[in-house]
Order: C-alpha cells, then sequence, then structure tokens
C-alpha cells in the first residue's frame, strides 16, 4: 500500500484548496483593514510556553501535545495555538515599549493530538488577531466585530456568537471558591474530582449527561462579579448592539485554555456536527506574566480554517465555479518546434500580466483541446507547422468558437485587448 497521510490530517487539494486559501484571505480583510501588522512565529516553541501560557490542567496541555526531544536534548512543542507564541514574541522583542496597543494577525497551521473526526483534525489552520497593551472594551469589541465581519464577507449567515465574561483576579477566586463548594458536594468519578479541585471551570464544560444534569445550579460567574468587571462588558455588549452584531449571553461557555480573563467569545455554526465552534477568543491579561513578563493586558481571537470552509459547505457555498484556479489563455502546440515557441509566447503572456496556461507532454490536437476547455480558458492560442511557417498562430474563442489567424508578433496585444472587454 502506498503511504497514506497520518490519521488525523488530510491534504488541501484543487479546486478545494482554493476555497482554503480564499477563506484565510477574506477572515483576515477586516483586521488588515483596521491596522493590524502581520506576525509569523516558529512552528515549534520551548515546551515551556505552552505549559505556562495554555495552562497545565488543560486538556491541550496534558494530552494533545506533540512534544519532543530535539538533537539537543531541548523540549520542544508543535504549537498548539498562537496566542503564548504571539505574547511571546512581542515581549522577546520589546513591541510593547512602542506604541500601545500592539495590534497584530497571523495565519498558520496548529498541531492537537486529539481524537480525530470530522472537523476535528490533528492538524489545522487558524487565522488569529491579537491585541495588546490596552484594557479597553472598545478593543474586545473591535475584534468581535471584525470576526463576525470576516464571516459575512464569506456569505455565512449560519454563524451564531456566544459570548460571555469570567471576571478579573479581583472577583473569580470568590467564583472559584462557590463553584468547588457546590461540586465537591456532587456525585462525580475521581478524575472529575480531582479537575474540581485544579481547574473547577472546566467541569462545567463535562458533556457528560450524568455530569450535565448535576450542575443545574451551578454559581455562574455572571452573579459574582466585582463592579470594575460589570461595567466593563456591559460596555462591550453596548458596542456590539450598537455595531449590528447579534449575540448570546452564555453564562456557562467555557474556553479550553486558561489564560482567560473577563470578555470570553465563541462563534458556532450548526451545521457542523458536535464540532460546532468555528472560532473563539477572550480577553487574557494574565498571560504576560505567565510567561515573566510585565503587565500587558491582552485580547485577541482564533479562526478555525477547516471549520470554516465546512460551515460554507453546510450552507452550499461552495458549489459556485470560481473555486476552481482557471487561466484565460491556454496554448495548443503541435509539433516539437511549435512547442518551443509555445513556450516562449505563453511565458510573454504571464510576464504581460495574463494567466495562461499550455498543453504539455506532446498531446494531438484533440488532448490538447481537451485540456483547453478543462482549463476554464477564454481562448485558446493553437500554433501548427503551417502557422508557425506563416509566421501566425490561431486564436480560438472558446466561447464562440470563433478562430483567426494573428501575426505572432501581435499575439500578446490582440489578447490583452480582447480580455479586457
Ligand atoms: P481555540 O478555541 O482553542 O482558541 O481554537 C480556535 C478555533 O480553532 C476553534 O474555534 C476551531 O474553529 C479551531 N480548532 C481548534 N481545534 C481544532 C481542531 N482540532 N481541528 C480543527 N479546528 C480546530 C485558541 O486557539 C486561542 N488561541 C484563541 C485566542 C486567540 N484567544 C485569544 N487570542
Amino acid at each position: 500500500m502506498t503511504l497514506q497521510a497520518p490519521k488525523g490530517t488530510f491534504d488541501w487539494l484543487p479546486p478545494r484548496s482554493e476555497v482554503a486559501l480564499a477563506v484565510r484571505e477574506a477572515l483576515t480583510a477586516p483586521v488588515r483593514r483596521a491596522g493590524y501588522g502581520y506576525v509569523e512565529t516558529p512552528v515549534f516553541e520551548d515546551t515551556a510556553l505552552f505549559v505556562r501560557g495554555v495552562g497545565e490542567s488543560t486538556d491541550i496541555v496534558s494530552k494533545e501535545m506533540y512534544t519532543f526531544t530535539d538533537k539537543g536534548g531541548r523540549s520542544l512543542t508543535l504549537r498548539p495555538e498562537g496566542t503564548a507564541s504571539v505574547v511571546r514574541a512581542v515581549l522577546q522583542h520589546g513591541l510593547h515599549n512602542g506604541q500601545l496597543p500592539v495590534k497584530l494577525w497571523y495565519s498558520g497551521s496548529q498541531f492537537r493530538y486529539e481524537r480525530a473526526q470530522k472537523g476535528r483534525y490533528r492538524h489545522f489552520w487558524q487565522v488569529g488577531a491579537e491585541a495588546l497593551g490596552a484594557e479597553d472594551p472598545a478593543l474586545d469589541a473591535e475584534l468581535i466585530v471584525m470576526a463576525a465581519d470576516g464571516y459575512a464577507g464569506l456569505g455565512l449567515t449560519g454563524v451564531r456568537l456566544l459570548l460571555n465574561t469570567l471576571g478579573c483576579r479581583e472577583c473569580r477566586p470568590a467564583y472559584r471558591a462557590a463553584l468547588q463548594d457546590f461540586l465537591r458536594a456532587l456525585d462525580l468519578d475521581e478524575a472529575t474530582r480531582q479537575r474540581v479541585e485544579i481547574n473547577p471551570l472546566r467541569v462545567l464544560d463535562d458533556k457528560r449527561p450524568e455530569v450535565q444534569a448535576q450542575l443545574a445550579g451551578a454559581p455562574l460567574v455572571v452573579d459574582h462579579l466585582c463592579e470594575a468587571c460589570k461595567t466593563y462588558h456591559e460596555e462591550v455588549r453596548a458596542l456590539l448592539t450598537a455595531s449590528g452584531v447579534i449575540y448570546t449571553d452564555d453564562p456557562r461557555l467555557v474556553r479550553g485554555l486558561d489564560y482567560y480573563t473577563r470578555t470570553t467569545f465563541e462563534f458556532v455554526h450548526g451545521g457542523l456536527g458536535s464540532q460546532s465552534a468555528v472560532g473563539g477568543g477572550g480577553r487574557y491579561d494574565g498571560l504576560s506574566e505567565m510567561l515573566g513578563g510585565p503587565v500587558l493586558p491582552g485580547v485577541g481571537w482564533a479562526l478555525g480554517v477547516d471549520r470554516t470552509v465546512l460551515a460554507m459547505e453546510a450552507e452550499g457555498l461552495l458549489d459556485r465555479e470560481e473555486a476552481a484556479s482557471r487561466v484565460q489563455v491556454y496554448g495548443v502546440p503541435l509539433g516539437e518546434e511549435a512547442r518551443r515557441r509555445m513556450f516562449l509566447l505563453i511565458t510573454e503572456l504571464r510576464r504581460a500580466g495574463l494567466d495562461a496556461d499550455m498543453s504539455f507532454g506532446g498531446k494531438g490536437l484533440k488532448g490538447a483541446m481537451k485540456g483547453a476547455d478543462r482549463s476554464g480558458a477564454g481562448y485558446a492560442v493553437i500554433l501548427g507547422e503551417r502557422d508557425l511557417a506563416a509566421g501566425s498562430a490561431q486564436v480560438k474563442d472558446l466561447a464562440s468558437g470563433d478562430q483567426t489567424a494573428v501575426p505572432l508578433a501581435e499575439i500578446v496585444e490582440t489578447l490583452k485587448e480582447r480580455l479586457r472587454k
């Protein structure tokens, strides 16, 4: 058997791969318009970055990391997410010493050793945006509005926004204690009991019906917020409403990473089955300090490209033809000499800014014309021995079938002219 891609991974092939590119482009268009700068960080980092940043008790760190020791004996991990890396890069290069907030966006592969299923992969793609150095509800709202606009820009209508706040270092401890008191009185298995002690909020996210049934009366963070967090959250909500972004308050929304404070949110889509989150994010005011940096509040999101494509599929948005990569002109050379001349002509057309391809592999007229049809080109340029001798080529309009002889020296100009119409 030939080798297969590893479990939980897949290949993006044309024409669907074009959709993936278009989705990355469309989801990041709003942040690029808002002055966010592009950042690229390494695909692997010191393992300690994620252990400290994402949190030791999270599923991501405790079960899902691709960790290895390199030949120099360092423990490295393929990044499971982008936020910790971005904060590390900001601190390392002192970007926070300049104009604040530092606004950055990224796009790249992430790796999590998860149970593979539709919409949940071990290698997946996120686009993300982070804003560091300001504690301002307008920044939280700006990011959420931009993500909503990104989905809308793709024509998606079924994306819902769930919004919550997790409080801050002032009010969270009291809430945590109240939640622990409640959870300790429940009938839970040993592993869950341990989780109650380490990360009680995660227990709220337990999907098992026997656990969910017991959680009905669990204390909610909204009832334990300090005045500052309440005011902050009201402002975020008001700005979203004023921007026309519809959201649902979800006081039980729990995120899978430990760094969150205050605003948290998730974008979900009904057409994806159990993996409904197409994007998520929130505020992480303590992350910089967890990584050994100064006080540097931050907020951001990451949107899943793979799941966004699935959502588009569920809404029937991929049936449109422009998904395929198409050229404008297709060269059909007949014979050795014609192939050499056609190669130069196609090169010239491309340098003149036209999308052009040609038939390869010494095909005859019939086979080459089939290639022309499949290429989506508007025009074929056919070059046979007789044309060569006459110093011209046949330019064929593939829609109407009209064919005219054009001197070789005028082909580029002629096609530019015709394609401009
Ligand atoms: P996250 O919720 O872990 O957040 O991931 C964000 C999005 O990535 C998810 O909503 C989902 O669409 C996609 N995703 C996650 N895991 C998988 C997977 N196994 N297969 C396919 N898609 C997946 C973060 O990663 C945070 N760094 C977001 C953030 C940025 N918070 C603040 N700034």
